[in-house]
């Protein structure tokens, strides 16, 4: 099944312009509260975010984990890590790194990570690859650690309304209306992730779950 969750190119340097233009200006202020307001992410730890992008979320984080803190940022597109570095230049706590998420990550950060986050990322992937990311992922974050889905909401596909199906057939790939049946909750705590609060936006549309990591 095809993905459109790794991205290349024009669409990879200027993926955050892209996507206000494309949201009118109505995602800059939604993420920033999602992740500000609605995260317990604080101050002094160090924060996974896995797909990290031109690093916008790093960023927003980067002032609510403080000096003492960390935000360490994986990607695999090239295009995507050129960006990031470049405008995360200057934000002293925050580290870009090339690695494939659905593969285990260096030593180094075994039970190191207090959270994590994944921010419309994890929908792209088939079945499998989703349990390598949540293996891999529980290996790097402690016992008790916080880690922050922002994605699709599990809803009815046919019950949505014309403008939201269409969005999902033309723009998503087939594996984020395959996201919408996917039991999140039950598949997480196969892997100990356990959900402890889940944010609703959009009518419903979008979730930003919570999960905590016993281990
Ligand atoms: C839709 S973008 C979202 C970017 C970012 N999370 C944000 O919210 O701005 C998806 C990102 O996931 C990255 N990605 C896709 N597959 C990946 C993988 N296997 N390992 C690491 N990053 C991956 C892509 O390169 C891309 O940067």
């Amino acid at each position: 099944m095809q993905s459109k969750v790794v991205i290349n190119g024009f669409a990879a340097r200027h993926y955050d312009e892209l996507l206000d233009i494309f949201t009118l200006w109505w995602y800059p202020r939604f993420i920033k509260n999602a992740l500000l307001r609605d995260t317990k992410i604080g101050i002094g730890e160090k924060v996974a975010e896995l797909g990290v992008g031109n690093g916008r979320n790093a960023r927003i984080l980067s002032k609510k984990v403080g000096s003492a803190g960390k935000i360490i940022g994986f990607d695999i597109s090239q295009d995507m890590l050129k960006r990031a570095r470049e405008k995360c230049r200057g934000y002293d706590n925050i580290e870009i790194h090339e690695h494939d998420i659905r593969t285990p990550y260096p030593d180094d950060y075994r039970d190191y990570f207090d959270s994590a986050l994944i921010v419309f990322v994890f929908h792209g992937f088939p079945d499998e690859e989703k349990k390598r990311i949540l293996e891999n992922l529980k290996m790097v974050m402690k016992p008790g650690g916080k880690f922050y889905v922002l994605d699709y909401q599990q809803v009815e596909f046919e019950k949505q309304n014309f403008l939201y199906r269409t969005f999902m057939q033309r723009l998503e790939c087939p594996l984020a209306i395959e996201f919408l049946k996917y039991d999140i909750d039950t598949e997480f705590e196969k892997f100990g992730f356990k959900i402890n609060h889940r944010e609703l936006y959009f009518r419903g549309l979008i979730q930003l779950a919570e999960f905590v990591l016993e281990k």
